[in-house]
């Protein structure tokens, strides 16, 4: 039986909930942030010691000014309420993205728990926040070239491990399982280079109704699998 480690997800589907519901956008993302802490628990009580959460992306700052100041704050009090939740099952909090586009009090609180949980041993929960795959790419390569300009490195240095060590947060390791909720069948620019392994999971439930027997629904379609990595099956 293959063994997860890592889960990522693409929490989708809070507009259309909403819709279903006759209500706002917003209380379609507030419904989501519920089903977010609903999974870190589920995470914990299957033994996943890393889930990456897609909360906002770099394309979602296209969206209307009322959706995003309302996901912002629906953000900051996501991270006042979660610290003791976090400190309880002792999962430590980590963010990757371009978060200094941030509003500063989100980028405030969201270093103060990622502070206060860093000593937490039992799982790690990591929020990609105004997170693209493509901008993290590029923003690994200037990183990169910098270091190459300081002498720090040589171009004959660069490969792939080189490139993994200089990504938003090097530690993590790939995810096994990528789950996308409500349907789509896209990547929209999430993880694109540690996702080139990674097993997909499509649900049809819209986030704010995933909950831990779906999970558990993706973890066993994902057990059932054989991954050979380009390779041959083992006899
Ligand atoms: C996902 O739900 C949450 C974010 C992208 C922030 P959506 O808001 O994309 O919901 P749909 O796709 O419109 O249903
Ligand atoms: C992806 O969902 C981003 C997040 C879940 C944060 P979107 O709803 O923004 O993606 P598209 O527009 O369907 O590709
Ligand atoms: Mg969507």
């Amino acid at each position: 039986m293959n063994k997860i480690n890592h889960i990522a997800i693409i929490m989708d589907g809070n507009g259309r909930w909403a819709k279903n519901h006759g209500v706002d956008r917003i209380e379609g993302h507030n419904a989501g942030v519920k089903a977010v802490r609903k999974t870190i628990k589920a995470c914990k009580k299957f033994n996943i010691q890393y889930l990456t959460l897609y909360a906002f992306s770099t394309e979602n700052w296209k969206r209307s000014k009322r959706e995003v100041t309302g996901l912002m704050s629906l953000l900051s009090s996501f991270l006042d309420s979660t610290l003791d939740e976090l400190m309880e099952s002792d999962i430590s909090l980590r963010a990757i993205g371009q978060l200094d586009s941030l509003p500063y009090i989100v980028k405030k609180k969201l270093n103060s728990v990622i502070k206060k949980t860093k000593n937490n041993k039992s799982g790690v929960c990591c929020l990609a926040l105004s997170y693209g795959g493509r901008a993290e790419i590029v923003d690994t390569t200037k990183k990169i070239a910098q270091l190459a300009k300081d002498n720090k490195l040589k171009i004959s240095d660069i490969d792939e491990d080189l490139f993994s060590q200089n990504l938003y947060a090097p530690d993590i390791p790939n995810p096994e399982l990528i789950i996308r909720t409500s349907g789509e069948f896209r990547i929209s620019n999430f993880l694109l280079w540690q996702l080139s392994y990674s097993e997909f999971y499509i649900s049809d439930i819209l986030w704010p109704d995933f909950d831990e027997e779906e999970l558990k629904k993706a973890i066993d379609n994902y057990n059932a699998r054989n991954r050979r990595f380009g390779g041959r099956e083992e006899e």
